[in-house]
């Protein structure tokens, strides 16, 4: 719910982030496509290009909601078709595994979605994120510590940068 008082949950459009890591050959193509389309995404979304879904770690994910985000979500090619054979299998794998880490410490386990569709579907890549929005905006605030603690967290375990406040971060060093 937005509250009105509220600066600091992820009820308010203008508050809540989801960093999306999207895989340069499918999720990423759609989403381009999308753009070229004029089809608009959710303010709250920040895509981040990796090679494949197979790159995304799980530090990534926690680093992204250590560091602000409200959301992650990882998208990828469909199953099966993976241009690296197997990487968004272990992108479900690590994705599942945040999700356990997510619940065992109190924090929803829909901050952490996988999506799958192919570069001819941008509309599956729109919908995946209006999702994400959808969910996390009915979410409670995330707890977080009044002096930003978690970034300073998050920086001290040698977590990637994930530039809160840039629409589009190259990731595609990422371990
Ligand atoms: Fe798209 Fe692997 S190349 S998930």
């Amino acid at each position: 719910m937005a509250g009105a008082a509220s600066t600091t949950g992820p009820g308010a459009t203008a508050d809540r982030k989801i960093v999306a890591f999207c895989c340069r050959e499918c999720a990423y193509a759609a989403a381009d496509a999308s753009a070229n389309a004029r089809t608009p995404l959710p303010p709250t979304v920040r895509l981040v290009l990796m090679p494949c879904t197979g790159r995304v770690s799980p530090l990534h994910l926690l680093s992204a909601l250590a560091e602000g985000a409200d959301g992650v979500m990882v998208a990828g090619c469909l199953l099966g078709q993976c241009h690296y054979r197997e990487g968004n299998f272990h992108a479900v794998d690590r994705v599942a595994f945040v999700q356990r880490l997510l619940r065992s410490v109190g924090v929803e386990p829909e901050r952490c979605r996988m999506f799958t569709m192919s570069a001819g579907e941008p509309p599956k890549f729109v919908a995946a994120v209006r999702e994400m929005d959808r969910v996390i905006g009915g979410l409670p605030p995330l707890p977080r510590s009044e002096d930003g603690g978690g970034r300073k967290a998050a920086s001290a375990g040698g977590a990637s940068s994930l530039a809160a406040g840039e629409p589009l971060v190259a990731a595609r060093g990422a371990a």
